[in-house]
């Protein structure tokens, strides 16, 4: 597994905005999609491609897109929903897929309760989306899921990670194709399972609380 830490004053600047508990849903919202939009540079950067013969208004050029089949973004449900737009405006070619995830607030075990993804994901590149990396639960499931169905790698991208939740993913991917890109490390999980200082329920601030 290999993990990116975002290192990047911008990076830096909009989560602290991210992280303060009086920053309103319409904010909160802006600053995931533009923080997606950073961290899906680094997340993007062994996206394969092929040579693409095109002619210039001066000569002809060998220039470079995107190989078949595209690659697919997964967003995690609620949460990652707010990261997808982000990372579209980058891919606009990609498929997306979805997977709705949520985690048992008492025994913090994740559930799946819709999955509407490309059934083959034969040779395919995946990026999942979830802002929050906790306790890795969910995100282990999701990686899981998508390997399962044949996907060759896999890059998350997360906002923010505890260490806990890291270390409990490397630990159960040995030998998977699997990238993380993080916004930040934070220091760790408190015993309600959440990242510390961290930014809260992410779902919540940005859609409002369920009951
Ligand atoms: C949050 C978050 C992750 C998960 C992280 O989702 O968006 O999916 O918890 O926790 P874990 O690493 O311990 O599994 P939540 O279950 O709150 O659902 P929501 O996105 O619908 O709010």
């Amino acid at each position: 597994m290999q993990v990116h830490i975002a290192q990047h004053p911008l990076i830096s600047h909009k989560l602290t905005l991210l992280r303060d508990e009086t920053t309103p849903s319409p904010l909160f919202r802006a600053l995931t999609s533009e923080l997606v939009a950073l961290l899906a540079y680094e997340a993007t950067r062994n996206i394969r491609v092929t040579e693409h013969e095109i002619r210039t208004p001066v000569t002809t050029m060998s220039g470079t897109k995107l190989a078949s089949p595209k690659p697919v973004v997964v967003p995690i449900l609620r949460a990652g929903l707010g990261m997808l737009e982000g990372m579209v405006q980058l891919l606009p070619s990609a498929e997306v897929g979805f997977l709705g995830m949520v985690r048992n607030e008492e025994t913090l075990e994740p559930s799946v309760y819709a999955e509407r993804l490309p059934e083959n994901l034969s040779n395919r590149q995946c990026f999942i989306l979830d802002p929050m990396l906790a306790t890795g639960g969910s995100l282990l499931q999701a990686i899981n899921f998508i390997f399962d169905k044949g996907a060759t790698d896999v890059t998350a991208v997360c906002l923010l990670a505890a260490p806990e939740g890291l270390a409990a993913i490397e630990d159960a991917t040995v030998g998977r194709d699997l990238t993380i890109v993080l916004g930040a490390l934070d220091e760790k999980l408190n015993d309600k399972g959440f990242i510390v200082p961290g930014l809260g329920d992410a779902g919540d601030r940005l859609y409002g609380t369920v009951e």
